[in-house]
């Protein structure tokens, strides 16, 4: 892992990704630092969830290059599971374990995969049940509790790997309206915390408030990269003023 805090966390180098002969991310250059929150907008298909996949190993490249923490993501190399302990991933879809309490759910993976005892893994989870605001809710099952809710287990599962970068990906999509702003909530704590992130959201509130900076992608290609604020009041490429404003007005 690498020590100098000036080299930044995730620096992605022209990278290209096809499926096929379809070219998805068309090029992509991205240096994100120890502590930024970048929230990812864009049209749907436009390769958000693929980049984000990609930082992850999830997929094979086709060009250019990922490096997480100074060293290289290959998705076929053995190394790719120590980068992948290291990172934590969020979906629009919780993905608990629906025979597990949510407990079980945040406690599984470090004593599983990290061989941590058990006993210091539920200490640990009990305070990251405070921190998502579920204390009282450890022992629920999932088809217990609200999407909401179920999406703080999932926050909670991830931070249990004490993850160095945390990865969202719409991840109030799929929640009912009234359970949205708990989950923006934590992550908003998460942020103020000082955790490195990569959310794509069209939460444009939650970019204006906690994003340090806003990408627009459209076409597999970042379009335009600035403080989300900025970009906001004055989108400075004809695509971005378009998307935002379909976004801000629907
Ligand atoms: N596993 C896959 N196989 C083939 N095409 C895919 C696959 N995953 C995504 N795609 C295509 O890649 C493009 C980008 O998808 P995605 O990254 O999901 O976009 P976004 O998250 O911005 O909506 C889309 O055209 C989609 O159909
Ligand atoms: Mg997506």
């Amino acid at each position: 892992m690498s020590t100098d805090p000036a080299s930044p966390v995730l620096r992605i180098e022209g990278l290209v990704k096809r499926y096929g002969p379809h070219l998805v991310i068309d090029g992509v250059d991205l240096d994100v630092t120890a502590g930024q929150v970048v929230v990812f907008v864009g049209p749907s298909g436009t390769g958000k969830s693929t980049l984000l996949r990609c930082v992850n190993g999830l997929e094979d490249i086709q060009g250019g290059r990922i490096l997480f923490e100074g060293q290289p993501v290959l998705s076929r190399s053995s190394a790719i599971h120590a980068v992948r302990r290291r990172i934590g991933m969020i979906f629009q879809s919780f993905n608990l374990y629906p025979h597990l309490t949510a407990l079980q759910n945040v406690t599984l993976a470090p004593v599983k995969v990290l061989g941590e005892p058990s006993k210091e893994v539920e200490e640990r989870a009990r305070g990251l049940f405070r921190k998502v605001r579920l204390e009282h809710r450890a022992h629920a099952f999932p088809s217990q509790l609200s999407g909401g809710e179920q999406q703080r287990v999932a926050i909670a599962r991830a931070l249990a790997m004490n993850p160095h970068l945390l990865m969202f990906d719409e991840p109030t999509s799929a929640l009912d309206p009234e359970t949205v702003g708990d989950v923006l909530a934590v992550m908003e704590d998460l942020a103020r915390e000082g955790r490195t992130m990569l959310v794509v959201t069209h939460e444009i509130g939650f970019a204006r408030h906690v994003g340090d900076r806003m990408i627009f992608m459209d076409g597999g290609k970042i379009v335009e990269d600035r403080p989300p604020e900025e970009m906001i009041a004055n989108p400075e490429n004809p695509r971005t003023r378009q998307f935002l404003g379909s976004i801000l007005h629907h």
